[in-house]
């Protein structure tokens, strides 16, 4: 169950977790207090699913009192794509949405590790669930909570292959990050919570692995790493697309992005999920087969260690993907 204490807002949710939800958001054009962030129950985001949004990480670094947002270019390319998708009007480039995204962190400068929402909405109350109508109003929205590790990134992930299939580009294209296809999400997660999985692994239409609930997935195979391509109806993730120039520049890795069959799974020596929220989180058994050696895999881990370095400023050819706000 849900539920709002009154001592600071915190959320709970089914695995138990407390989230603390930061004191100011952006909304309907200015920074305001959490609290007034609110919507019509009758509005169409609301009732028909039509948003898009991102999740952006930021490492807070206690050695230079710092903290360092991920790759908010690559984020708010995206949601534009994912708006342009949606039909939805905006009126933002990403040098503006990237200055809010900015002013919000500012604004709660939380001393611990933060993630932030931008969302594009279509704010208005009409009943129809076209997308399309003259005049209306789509709305840019930023909030912010303090997140550790959305999914455990050290014990090595219990997960298993859904039974739900993943939403295929010719009904809801998982390629934009639309609010409404997380229901999608939604059912394959609690499916695997409810039967005593830490996560899921979707596959497509066609059979093949696609990715994580809401993150992407790797394989390694022989000292090689691989991933589903991005027409196997996936989110093209910014952190897979990270994780495979740091593998191939840094770390001397071959990748390659191919069909996956779901018994390529259990035969591999590592599996990982990659994802802003999910970072990079080592799979240790699938389906109740152990995957390699059933501990973190060393190229899971090593990918890992480098990831977390490069998050909190410490690697210099990295420090362009990253915006500082000094304390
Ligand atoms: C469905 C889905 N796939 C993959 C990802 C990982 O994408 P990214 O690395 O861009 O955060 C996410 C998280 O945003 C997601 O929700």
């Amino acid at each position: 169950m849900c539920s709002l204490k009154n001592d600071g807002i915190y959320l709970y949710f089914m695995a138990k977790t407390a989230i603390k939800i930061l004191d100011y958001a952006y909304f309907r054009d200015k920074i305001v207090p959490f609290s007034e962030a609110n919507i019509s129950i009758m509005t169409h985001a609301f009732m028909y699913g039509s948003a898009v949004f991102e999740g952006i990480r930021a490492y807070f670094n206690k050695d230079d009192n710092a903290i360092y947002i991920l790759h908010v270019k690559e984020h708010l390319e995206r949601i534009l794509n994912s708006t342009k998708i949606m039909r939805l009007n905006t009126h933002l480039s990403v040098q503006e949405m990237t200055d809010i995204v900015v002013e919000v962190l500012k604004k709660n400068s939380p001393k611990e590790d933060a993630y932030l929402r931008p969302s594009w909405f279509k704010d208005v109350i009409r009943i129809g669930p076209s997308l399309v109508c003259e005049g209306d109003t789509d709305s840019f929205i930023v909030s912010a909570i303090a997140l550790g590790d959305y999914v455990d990134t050290q014990k090595g992930l219990n997960v298993r292959t859904s039974s739900w299939r993943r939403v295929q580009d010719t009904a809801i294209p998982a390629r934009a990050k639309v609010n409404g296809s997380y229901v999608n999400t939604g059912l394959a997660k609690a499916e695997a919570i409810l039967s005593g999985y830490d996560d899921a692994i979707f596959l497509n239409e066609d059979g093949h692995v696609a990715e994580g609930s809401a993150m992407n997935i790797f394989l390694v195979r022989d000292g090689k790493l691989i991933t589903s391509m991005g027409n196997e109806n996936i989110l093209e993730g910014i952190t897979r697309a990270f994780v495979t120039r740091i593998a191939r520049e840094d770390l001397g890795l071959e990748v390659s992005y191919r069909s996956i069959d779901r018994t390529e799974l259990y035969v591999a020596d590592e599996v990982f999920f990659c994802g802003t929220g999910a970072q990079i989180a080592p799979i240790t058994a699938i389906d109740d087969y152990k995957v390699g050696t059933g501990k973190p895999g060393l190229i899971s881990k090593k990918i890992q260690d480098f990831y977390s370095e490069i998050c909190r400023g410490k690697v210099a050819k990295y420090k362009d993907y990253l915006i500082k706000i000094a304390y």
